[in-house]
């Protein structure tokens, strides 16, 4: 009853249930300068801020991992301070990066990795979920134990698993992962899966019912689309606009690579000016 009278409530005020979001790869480091407050991230800190009907999922990378010293943070005050303004946002979740190497990463490294990331519960710099990076669509036993250990290792804290496979994969895998990242590559690329509108996107989840937790992830969004599309403001709005249509979970564009959040016309703030 309480459910049904939530979701009632939600329909009443015309607001979604699923909201599309921003998949975040914030592979930026925290500082300029030691101590800063995490000056490099501020523009993302901006744009979550100035977004706050949308979702952000922040993936956290210290080290293509979550460094070599296992502590909270990596032991390191930028991480610790970027981390925890994270986390002051109501409508961010952090998750921690690890690699499984399209299911070649030894698994007691990979799960170590998942234990460190778990660990981090000092202070505000916890984080709530694993993003999976260079997932397999191969060995569908290798990531189900990876995640079975990760929702173990978190306990009761209930986490986001999100696999980053760039590819279309059979509807199992949507079992076992929270967010299945469906596409990612630059914007010139021919096969950007919503060029054609929500026909191409079916192609890359087994089924509409699957939308919401498909992410699609474009860099170098710079120059034009491969359909001769300008790669400017109004393109951004519209594809994200099309996502939102297409009940597509996540999404993220930037105009260079993950390394920065403020190349234009793509950075942090457009994206989240055109939610
Ligand atoms: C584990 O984390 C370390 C340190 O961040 C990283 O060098 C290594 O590649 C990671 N391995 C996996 C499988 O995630």
């Amino acid at each position: 009853m309480a459910l049904i009278r939530a979701v009632s409530a939600l329909l009443a005020t015309g607001l979604a249930v699923s909201a599309t979001g921003v998949l975040l790869p914030l592979y930026v480091y925290p500082s300029a300068e030691y101590g800063d407050g995490a000056a490099n991230w501020q523009p993302a800190l901006a744009a979550i801020a100035a977004s706050p009907n949308t979702p952000w999922l922040a993936v956290v990378n210290p080290a293509n991992g979550p460094g070599a010293t296992g502590e909270p943070g990596n032991g390191d005050a930028n991480y610790v301070s970027g981390v925890s303004q994270l986390n002051a946002h109501d409508n961010v979740q952090t998750i921690g990066y690890v690699r499984t190497d399209y299911g070649a990463a030894p698994a007691e490294e990979l799960h170590a990795n998942i234990t460190t990331w778990a660990s981090w519960t000092a202070g505000d710099v916890g984080v709530s979920g694993i993003f999976f990076d260079e997932a397999s669509a191969a060995d569908f036993d290798y990531l189900s134990a990876a995640i079975t250990f990760a929702r173990t290792a978190f306990g009761a804290r209930q986490i986001v698993a999100a696999c980053n496979f760039g590819a279309a994969v059979g509807a199992e895998f949507y079992d076992i992962c929270d967010v299945v990242v469906v596409f990612e590559s630059y914007l010139n690329n021919p096969e950007y899966p919503a060029y054609e509108g929500a026909d191409t996107l079916d192609a890359n989840t087994p089924d509409f019912s699957y939308r919401p937790q498909a992410a699609v992830i474009v860099h170098d969004f710079v120059g034009s689309a491969a359909d001769g599309q300008s790669a400017d403001t109004a393109l951004l709005r519209k594809y994200v606009q099309e996502a939102k249509e297409d009940e597509l979970g996540w999404v993220y564009f930037c105009s260079a690579g993950y390394e920065t959040i403020t190349a234009a016309p793509a950075t942090a703030g457009a994206l989240a000016a055109v939610f």
